[in-house]
C-alpha cells in the first residue's frame, strides 16, 4: 500500500508540473481527487486494511491528499495570472483593428468636387464673409435699397446695413475691387435666407464663379459651364441655357440638365418639364463694373452662381433637402 501511495504522489507531481491549462487541471484533479480518482480510491482501500496499519497508511494517504490539494490550487493561480499577462502582451505580428473612422459631410465633399474642376480650368478658390456689408450683398450689385429685386431674396438684417449674405456674388465684388483684370475666382460658402421647408433651409451653401478679361464672350460662359456639367454630372448629360433675369448680369441665363430621374420624359422631380435647373449665370453687367472702376470698354466677363445642395440632391438622388442638417448617421454613413 505504501508503495502504491507513494508511486501515486510521484507520477501525480510529474504531471502536474506539464499542465498548461485550467481545463486540462480540473481534468487532473478530477481524475486523482474526483469521487472515483485514483486516490480516493487508495484512501478507500487503507479503510479495508487490517487495523494496526491503518493509522500509518491513513497518515501518508491523508498528506499526499492536502499537498495536490494545495499544488492543484496554486496551479490554478499560476495559471490565471499567466493567461492575464496574455492579455497584456502585445503580438505585433497580428492584423490591426479597424479604428472608427469619420468622413466627410456630403456638402463639403461636393464642395471640393465643384473646387477641384474649376481649379482645373484655372480659377482660384477665395473665400469671405458670411456676415456682409448692404453694400457688397446688393448696392454694389446693381440692386439699390427699395429695388424689387430685393425681394427675389428673403434676407436677415443684422442691421440697416449689415445682413447675413444672401448669395455668393458679394465675392464678385470683393475680388473685382481689390484685384485688375484678369480675374477668375471661385467662392464657395454658406448664404443665407429666411426660408424653411422640404426644398429650402435657412443657411445653404453656394459656389460663386467669376472670370473677366479681355474679350469674353458668351461662348466662353458656354463653354465653361457646359465642362462643369460633363464632368460633375458625366459626359452624356444635356444641358440648355434658358434666359432669365439678375440685376448683375446682362444677358442672363439659368441653367437646366436633363432631369437625373426620368432622363426627360417628365416626372414628379422635375414637375414634368424634363428639365433641373442648376444654377445662374450670365455677361457681368456693366452697372457692376462701375463700382469697381473696370472699363467696361476693354473688359467684359462672365458670373455663375450654384447652390451646393441642389448639386448634390440631383447628384445622389435626395428628395429632401433637410437630411443634410439633421446629423442623422444612418444619412451620413452613406456617403
Ligand atoms: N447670386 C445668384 C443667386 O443666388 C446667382 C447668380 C450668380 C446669377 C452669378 C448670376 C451670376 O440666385
Amino acid at each position: 500500500m505504501k508503495e502504491r501511495l507513494l508511486a501515486l504522489e510521484k507520477a501525480a507531481s510529474a504531471e502536474i508540473e506539464e499542465i498548461e491549462d485550467p481545463s486540462e487541471l480540473e481534468k487532473f484533479r478530477i481524475r486523482y481527487l474526483g469521487k472515483k480518482g485514483e486516490l480516493t480510491i487508495l484512501m478507500k482501500d487503507v479503510g479495508g486494511l487490517p487495523p494496526p496499519q491503518r493509522p500509518e497508511m491513513g497518515k501518508l494517504a491523508n498528506r499526499i491528499k492536502g499537498n495536490l490539494t494545495s499544488r492543484i490550487n496554486q496551479a490554478k493561480k499560476t495559471l490565471a495570472s499567466g493567461r492575464d499577462r496574455q492579455k497584456g502582451f502585445l503580438d505585433v505580428t497580428l492584423p490591426g483593428r479597424e479604428p472608427r473612422r469619420g468622413h466627410l459631410h456630403p456638402i463639403t465633399s461636393v464642395i471640393k468636387e465643384v473646387c477641384q474642376i474649376f481649379s482645373k480650368m484655372g480659377f482660384r478658390v477665395v473665400k469671405g464673409p458670411n456676415v456682409e456689408l448692404d453694400y457688397y450683398n446688393f448696392e454694389a450689385l446693381n440692386i439699390p435699397k427699395d429695388h424689387p429685386a430685393r425681394d427675389m431674396q428673403d434676407t436677415f438684417y443684422i442691421s440697416d446695413n449689415v445682413v447675413l449674405r444672401t448669395h455668393t456674388s458679394p465675392m464678385q465684388v470683393r475680388v473685382m475691387e481689390t484685384h485688375l483684370p484678369p480675374v477668375s475666382v471661385i467662392a464657395p460658402g454658406k448664404v443665407y435666407r429666411r426660408d424653411s421647408d422640404v426644398s429650402h433651409t435657412p443657411m445653404f451653401h453656394q459656389v460663386e464663379g467669376l472670370l473677366v478679361d479681355k474679350g469674353v464672350t458668351f461662348g466662353d460662359l458656354k463653354g465653361t459651364l457646359s465642362g462643369f456639367v460633363h464632368q460633375m454630372f458625366g459626359k452624356e448629360t444635356r444641358l440648355r441655357f434658358r434666359p432669365s433675369f439678375f440685376p448683375f448680369t446682362e444677358p442672363s441665363a439659368e441653367v437646366d440638365i436633363v432631369c437625373v430621374i426620368c432622363g426627360g420624359k417628365g416626372c414628379r422631380t422635375c414637375s414634368h418639364t424634363g428639365w433641373l435647373e442648376i444654377l445662374g449665370s450670365g455677361m457681368v453687367d456693366p452697372a457692376v463694373y462701375r463700382f469697381v472702376e473696370y472699363d467696361a470698354d476693354v473688359y467684359s466677363g462672365f458670373a455663375f452662381g450654384m447652390g451646393i445642395e441642389r448639386i448634390a440632391m440631383l447628384k445622389y438622388g435626395i428628395d429632401d433637402i433637410q437630411l443634410f442638417f439633421k446629423n442623422e448617421m444612418r444619412f451620413l454613413r452613406q456617403f
